[in-house]
């Protein structure tokens, strides 16, 4: 603001010393006709007096002063944007410029700033954007008169996508041109963002089920073909494509479970369940898992009750997918430790939240995945989770279940020391 002013307010200070000077002169004048009045040496006082107000009257007439001061104001409209404009740029909700037609930055709202950092009034807008498309995009919309818009996307400091526009600001004291242009972004990041992991779920969805199905083909025409009377090479077949009908069918029933979730999520879970009694039941069912994989599951409770509002049957596939894949993925490690704790409130008046925990000692997870560990089929070793007869979706599966539980999954892991998965919900009273 201090630049986009400063060559304005230089010329105000000019004027309104001159006007001061006129005021200066003209009471000079005045003063010297008292004097040629009063005293007796009269002359010099009286040619003084006539001197300066004939000045006045010549070189300081009303007419020269303002004419000036209004060129400097008119001059001033049509390079600096008034507040008004300013203060609507300021309301929208995303990164603006003012441009004059020169393509010199006038304004920056304060979204541009904390989106792009600072730039300087009164500088071209290519000392800040220097990528050529969005030069072309001004040029345009001004050499038209028009909008102008693309997509434009960054790749530093993370990828960002935005639609980028450039707007005539139609003003009412504007000649023929328009004096400024409005430079936007609209962040399109979190659209394209949902529109790619949509197109990469029916991609993954589909190479699922293609892979077991490409399997049972291969079977069948083996057993029809050249293992026709091979009774043994049919028996072993058969189990092989049951398999596969199996891994077809756990998948089905995730994505179904996850479509299931998502049609729930604006419903807040009614009953109220017993977590430490809940914790107790997923690791009798998960017994003969982790005995088969050579892991011991211990449980650590901070009460024997701890009563949450929530979905039982949905928590239950929380706290089951947690520890079979701390029991899959960390058989290494030899042991599981399931805890649940009272987490008490900030405020009195608030309810304390139970912590649930489920910490493997396997290989852990390098940090460059957690992030990306709830979307839908990601997985750190793909050939691993095959193996192990994961599809992927589980941790997308329990990131739903507690969005709607107003929770959320935290995961940490020391790289070669294990992972930590745990989440809280209220307590009820
Ligand atoms: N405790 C863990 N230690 C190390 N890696 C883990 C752990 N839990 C999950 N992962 C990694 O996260 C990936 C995603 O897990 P997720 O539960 O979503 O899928 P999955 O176990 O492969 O399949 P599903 O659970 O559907 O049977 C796994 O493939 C694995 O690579
Ligand atoms: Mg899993």
């Amino acid at each position: 603001m201090a630049d986009t002013n400063a060559a304005f307010e230089n010329d105000r200070r000019r004027i309104s010393r001159l006007v001061q000077a006129r005021w200066l002169l003209f009471a000079g004048g005045l003063l010297c006709i008292l004097f040629a009045w009063l005293e007796p040496q009269r002359a010099p006082f009286a040619l003084g007096g006539f001197v300066a107000l004939v000045g006045v009257a010549l070189f300081f007439p009303r007419r020269t002063l303002s004419a000036p001061v209004r060129g400097v104001m008119a001059s001033h409209n049509q390079v600096w944007p008034d507040t008004s404009i300013k203060a609507i740029t300021e309301a929208l909700g995303y990164p603006a410029y003012i441009l004059d037609a020169d393509a010199v930055l006038r304004h920056t709202n304060a979204r541009a700033e904390q989106a792009f950092g600072p730039a300087r009034a009164g500088d071209p807008i290519s000392y800040k954007f220097r990528r050529p498309e969005i030069m072309r995009l001004i040029d345009e919309a001004v050499a038209s008169g028009s909008r102008a818009e693309l997509e434009y996307n960054e790749q530093v400091p993370q990828e960002r996508w935005y639609a980028v526009s450039v707007s005539p600001i139609p003003l009412a004291s504007a000649s023929r041109r328009p004096a400024f242009f409005l430079l936007s972004f609209f962040d399109l990041t979190e659209a394209k963002r949902s529109e790619q992991m949509r197109s990469d779920f029916i991609a993954n969805a589909s190479h699922e089920l293609r892979t077991p199905l490409a399997s049972l083909r291969g079977f069948i025409e083996t057993i029809q073909g050249p293992a026709a009377k091979d009774p043994e090479t049919i028996t072993k077949f058969l189990g092989l494509m049951l398999e596969q009908a199996e891994r077809m069918s756990r998948l089905i029933d995730d994505l179904l479970s996850l479509s299931r979730i998502e049609m729930k999520s604006h419903m807040r879970p009614q009953g109220v369940v017993d977590l430490a009694e809940l914790l107790r039941q997923v690791i009798n069912m998960l017994e003969p898992l982790s005995a088969n994989l050579g892991v011991k599951i211990t449980l650590s409770l901070s009460d024997k009750k701890l009563p949450v509002r929530g979905d039982r049957d949905e928590l239950i596939q929380v706290v089951e997918n947690l520890v079979e894949n701390a029991c899959k993925y960390g058989q290494s490690g030899g042991k599981v430790v399931v805890s649940a704790n009272r987490v008490p409130a900030g405020s009195s008046s608030l309810p304390g939240q139970i912590e649930v925990s489920i910490r493997d000692f396997g290989p852990g997870i390098a940090a460059e995945h957690l992030p990306r560990l709830t979307e839908r089929f990601y997985r750190v070793d793909v050939a691993s989770s095959r193996e192990k007869q994961g599809t992927g979706l589980g941790l997308a599966i329990v990131k739903h279940i507690l969005n709607r539980h107003s929770s959320r999954l935290a995961v940490s892991s020391v790289p070669g020391e294990g992972a930590t998965f745990a989440f809280r919900l209220p307590i009820e009273r």
